[in-house]
């Protein structure tokens, strides 16, 4: 474990990641949080104990790992602004930041190891998908610690490419609303079909949970675990003839497709071309 551990931002994605290294056990003076809003860094104490620091530039001072967990927009600024301090220290930095490239934040940053970080929104829930993807200057001790680190809120998988990020944020980053917006549209159609609002949602939601549950760990592939439930000419099978025959696979491609685009395009506006 590292000495200290500092977050320059001390938003939802800190709050979800200090409540799950509190409760795997990492002390909570270890870990410093810098934010300008006065309340989030009086939150964050009153709930969990960490020290809180000044300014951006106290905390990155007694850093061994610095989390960068501000938005994307902010990123340039605020590390070009630390990179004297960056330099002279070398902590690890660990970006949550979507679509912001390592190469680039090492570029703001004085040169230090960047472990880059896509996290998804369920990872306040304290079950997320984080890909990770680390600059050639990480070493095996830094990639454990990110792993951990970000395998607080949830599964970790790492990335050889970085190039593969724009896919991955297409799939697991953007992905929990395409759930949300299928739990929707199942919750709209029960309640045409007659059910209250609340039975309809109800109903939708615990079967998403169910079934993601059953994928997550089922030996089974997905389209083995569809074919089970699926009977010849029974309800089920209607249903997925008439999406099948509304082509929704293309349209999925399409729209992941879609948000990968935007998320290549992100990084050129923030970062570099
Ligand atoms: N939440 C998610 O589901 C999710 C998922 C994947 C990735 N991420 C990434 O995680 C990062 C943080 O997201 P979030 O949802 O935690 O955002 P957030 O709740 O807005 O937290 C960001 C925090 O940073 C503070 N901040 C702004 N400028 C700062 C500066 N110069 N120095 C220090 N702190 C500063 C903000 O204060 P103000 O409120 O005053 O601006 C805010 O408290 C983003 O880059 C996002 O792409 C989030």
């Amino acid at each position: 474990m590292p000495s200290t551990l500092s977050f320059i931002g001390g938003g939802n994605m800190a709050r979800s990641l200090i409540g799950g290294l509190i409760a795997r056990g990492w002390e909570a003076n270890q870990i410093v949080v810098a934010d300008p809003v006065a309340s989030q860094l009086d939150l964050l104490k009153g709930q969990y104990g960490v020290r809180t620091a000044k300014d951006n530039a106290e905390a990155t001072q007694s850093a061994d790992i610095l989390i960068l967990a501000i938005k994307p927009q902010e990123m340039r600024t605020v590390t070009q602004q630390l990179s004297a301090i960056l330099k002279a220290k070398s902590p690890l930095i660990i970006s949550v930041a979507a679509g912001i490239r390592a190469s680039d934040i090492q570029r703001w940053a004085a040169g230090v190891p960047v472990v880059r970080c896509m996290p998804n929104r369920p990872a306040l829930q304290g079950c997320g998908m984080t890909a990770l993807y680390a600059t050639a200057d990480v070493d095996t001790n830094g990639r454990r610690t990110s792993e951990q680190i970000l395998g607080a809120v949830g599964s970790t998988l790492w990335l050889d490419q970085e190039s593969h990020m724009d896919a991955v944020t297409a799939v697991s980053g953007s992905g929990p609303a395409y759930f949300f917006l299928l739990i929707e549209m199942m919750e709209q159609a029960g309640i045409q079909l007659g059910l209250s609002p609340e039975i309809s949602r109800k109903l939708a939601t615990e079967t998403a949970y169910g079934s993601g549950l059953m994928a997550r760990d089922a030996s089974e592939s997905p389209a083995t675990l569809r074919q089970q439930v699926t009977s010849k000419g029974g309800t089920t099978e209607a249903a997925l003839r008439h999406l099948e025959a509304c082509d929704v696979r293309k349209i999925f491609t399409d729209a992941l497709t879609a948000a990968a685009q935007r998320s290549a395009q992100l990084a050129t506006e923030f970062g570099s071309n």
